[in-house]
């Protein structure tokens, strides 16, 4: 990537034997090049050069943070490898529910046996598990083969920590910062897609709802200045990408601490006037800060902002939003839902429900799908509610036991899954712009894109047309997704 080559020239100019500078990013740019010197020895015992392998578990912040994390091990000189027998194997870690953790302590087992076979092979855990005191004394006791544990707020660092990692193989690596206020960027990334690319906009979140580890996990509320963010987007633009996705675990309440505030929507409106740039998405909106000056925006530019909103709603009774301190009702959300369709009537709108919360009754659950027979969601991601430890919910003694929460979740998805089909299926007939993402898996003689209400569309095509917005009929819909044809 053309940004890269800037970062290639600074390392290699540096001294891997000279002391290391303390200013960031200039100290990682020293330990990239001292990395490269260490790995270089062992690509020369070893007679080859050497593979890594970075798995991402949850949300699109991780990936975004894997796309980094890749950057710079490639910089480093690791090849990237698409399965997990390689040198060095990442995983970065998601916590939100217990499913995510439990999968991780499985995965290890596997990669332990591979190691076993292969005792030069690294291993590294980072992410937002690693920011769980319990989990770090786990795998300190118990899974003594990980080489490197860091967590989310020094995934800046990974070069230094690889460099000491790959100098005392045998030593577990253990560096978990509390919190931080530096925010460290340009360094390289290597990109999922060449076309389209996340965007931090902001870090960590304030909101605290009772249910939810993340702002334990991820820190408080940290926004980055606008100007980095419109360049940062300008010289992505730059090196091809035409679609970007603005990320914050609340992009609404954006903009709020910084020297000189500024909105949300205004940071939108700065970004959606990028020449080159095709589509702007975002995410995460939380219902309690959406203003009606985002929603003006949004308006004001339908050809490059994507009609689409995810805007979760965790529980549509009243009572339990105020226990899980959404700060909004079902009566403003609904509020909220007829202002945004009456200034965009044809805009797709997305949720997360929780079913489950502690205390949750027939009557309240009955409350959630009333929301979800009024909005219409064109899809839901819906979850059972997990206990996570040290938020004020796993403290409630009132858990609604797993079978009445199993015959709630199926009811529920049985409802949004017919919604879902037949939202999704309005537009069918018409000719959309479609944005081409990879060759369709199950038959390589499609393409697979998505419109910009980010509804995913199947059609004949070649891989020319990958990063291409081609317009296309969509002939038929088949529940959430489109057969088309290039129209
Ligand atoms: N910042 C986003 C959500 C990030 S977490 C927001 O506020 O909308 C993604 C989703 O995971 C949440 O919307 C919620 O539905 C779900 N989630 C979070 N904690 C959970 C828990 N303890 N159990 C089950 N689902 C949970
Ligand atoms: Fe979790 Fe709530 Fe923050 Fe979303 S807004 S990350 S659900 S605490
Ligand atoms: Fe999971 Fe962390 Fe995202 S806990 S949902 S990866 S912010």
């Amino acid at each position: 990537m053309e940004t890269n080559k800037a970062y290639e020239e600074i390392i290699s100019s540096l001294d891997p034997c000279a002391p290391a500078p303390e200013d960031e990013p200039f100290r990682q740019y020293y330990f990239i090049a001292r990395a490269r010197k260490s790995l270089a020895e062992v690509e020369a015992k070893l007679g080859r050069k050497l593979t890594f392998h970075v798995a991402t578990f949850g949300c699109q912040m991780n990936a975004r943070d894997s796309e980094k994390l890749r950057g710079i091990l490639e910089e480093i000189g690791y090849v990237p490898v698409d399965t997990e027998e390689a040198d060095l194997v990442l995983y970065n870690t998601c916590t939100v529910r217990e499913n995510a953790n439990t999968k991780v302590y499985g995965r290890l087992g596997g990669l332990h046996s591979w190691k076993k076979k292969n005792p030069h092979m690294m291993i590294g855990l980072c992410g937002c598990m690693m920011q769980e005191e319990h989990v770090v004394k786990t795998i300190r006791e118990k899974y003594r083969f990980v080489n490197l544990i860091f967590g989310t707020h020094n995934i800046y660092k990974l070069a230094e920590l690889m460099s000491r990692a790959l100098d005392h193989p045998d030593e577990m690596v253990v560096d978990i910062q509390q919190k931080t206020d530096l925010m460290v960027e340009q360094l390289p990334v290597d990109r999922t897609y060449k076309f389209k690319s996340g965007v931090n906009i902001m870090y960590g979140c304030n909101n605290f709802c009772s249910y939810c580890i993340v702002p334990y996990v991820r820190g408080r509320e940290k926004s980055r200045e606008p100007l980095d963010i419109l360049r940062e987007i300008e010289q992505l633009v730059a090196d091809g990408v035409i679609e970007v996705m603005l990320l914050g675990q609340n992009v609404n309440s954006y903009g709020k601490t910084l020297e000189n505030p500024v909105s949300f929507a205004e940071l939108l409106e700065s970004v959606a006037q990028i020449d080159g740039l095709r589509r702007v998405r975002f995410m995460t909106s939380h219902p309690k800060d959406l203003s009606d000056e985002l929603i003006a925006v949004m308006a004001k530019y339908p050809d490059k902002i994507c009609p689409h909103l995810h805007l979760p709603l965790q529980s549509g009774s009243s009572r339990l939003l105020k226990h899980m301190n959404r700060r909004y009702t079902k009566e403003s959300y609904l509020e909220l839902v007829d202002k945004i369709r009456a200034a965009m009537p044809d805009i797709s709108l997305t949720t997360d429900i929780i079913v489950g919360y502690p205390g949750e009754t027939e009557e309240d659950f009955q409350e959630t799908l009333e929301v979800v027979e009024k909005v219409r969601y064109d899809s839901a991601f819906t979850f059972i509610y997990s206990k996570r430890s040290g938020t004020p919910a796993a403290k409630m003694d009132d858990q609604v036991p797993e079978d009445v929460v199993k015959d709630r979740f199926n009811r529920l998805l049985l409802l949004v899954q017919n919604i879902g089909r037949e939202q999704t299926a309005r537009f069918e007939g018409q000719v959309k712009e479609v944005l081409v993402e990879h060759i369709n898996e199950q038959d390589p003689g499609l393409v697979t894109g998505r419109m910009d209400n980010n509804s995913v569309v199947h059609f004949p095509g070649d891989a020319s047309l990958i990063g291409q917005i081609v317009k296309v009929k969509l002939d038929k819909c088949h529940g959430f997704y489109y057969l088309g044809t290039q129209a």
